[in-house]
């Protein structure tokens, strides 16, 4: 913490998180924001829960000990739903979790039908399932899982075109499945498809409501941090696999970060400067 300016890190698997960080510096508070991407672990949602369980803290619990950071964003929903309590046991600054928003979409859904699109681990989660059950239990909820689509935001930002049939192709297994054709509320539970919103909704066979968590969780950050009204600013990024830091330069120097960094295998996570030059 540097002058009382309150420090944030903001992790997830990849670039998802940065749809969260966005929101974040969109609630006009005056907050240094980190970021840390487990990229050498995409896609999360093709992990199996106990290594998700095993190495999230643990990564958190190494990062949070070198950049110092006063509150931690997992800003995945992938890790949230599996890992949220074992990243609280194992750090001593408050923990926010991501969770899918199926209490808005329930709240907003005219048909009834709400389709939830996450990553193939979110949608069979019993921690989705309780959420069904305790905020639209009235309603259907039409899942489907996507790796696919990580993987189209990973390029976008990346700088690369998107793959419209993919892209087609995940939007017809919502769409088509059983009761998707009546889905007027899509509520996005991986923090990466906030980031391809305008392709999904372009995309999609129906019009639809797209609802997204970031919102709630920059309130929910400005609620447990006592931050001044203001900018934030961007300071340091870490990727695990760090050879796609040169790619992924643009999308983090649009917000503002300069230092780079590589972390290193487990368990000590040691975080070392990466000699790239985001700004091209
Ligand atoms: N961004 C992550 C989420 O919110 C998941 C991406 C992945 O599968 O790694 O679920």
């Amino acid at each position: 913490m540097v002058n009382g300016v309150k420090r944030v890190l903001v992790f997830d698997s990849g670039v998802g998180g940065l749809s969260v960080l966005d929101a974040i510096a969109a609630s006009g508070l005056a907050l240094e924001l980190d970021y840390v991407a487990d990229n050498a672990w995409l896609p999360y949602g093709l992990k199996s829960d106990a290594d998700l369980r095993a190495r999230v803290p643990a990564l958190l619990h190494s990062i949070v000990q070198q950049w110092r950071p006063d509150l931690v964003v997992v800003a995945c929903n992938t890790a949230s739903t599996i890992a949220l309590d074992a990243a609280r046991a194992a750090l001593t600054v408050p923990v926010v979790g991501v969770v899918p928003p199926i209490k808005p979409a329930a709240a907003l859904t005219r048909t009834g039908v709400i389709g939830l699109l996450a990553t193939p681990a979110t949608v069979r989660r019993a921690y989705t399932n309780d959420l069904i059950t305790q905020f639209a239990a009235d309603k259907r909820v039409v899942r489907f899982g996507s790796s696919a689509l990580v993987d189209i935001a990973e390029r976008k930002l990346r700088g690369e075109a998107v793959d419209s049939a993919i892209l087609a192709a995940e939007m017809r297994g919502l769409f088509g499945a059983p009761g998707g054709n009546e889905i007027d509320v899509v509520a996005l539970a991986c923090t990466h498809f906030p980031l391809i919103a305008d392709e999904l909704a372009n995309t999609a066979q129906r019009a639809c409501v797209w609802l997204d968590s970031g919102e709630a969780i920059a309130r929910r950050v400005g609620n447990l941090l006592i931050a001044e009204k203001g900018a934030a600013r961007a300071r340091h990024a870490g990727f695990t696999d760090g050879t796609v830091a040169y790619a992924l330069g643009r999308a983090f120097n649009a917000r503002g970060f300069s230092k780079i960094a590589a972390i290193g295998p487990t368990p000590a996570f040691d975080v070392a400067p990466l000699g790239v030059n985001v700004s091209h």
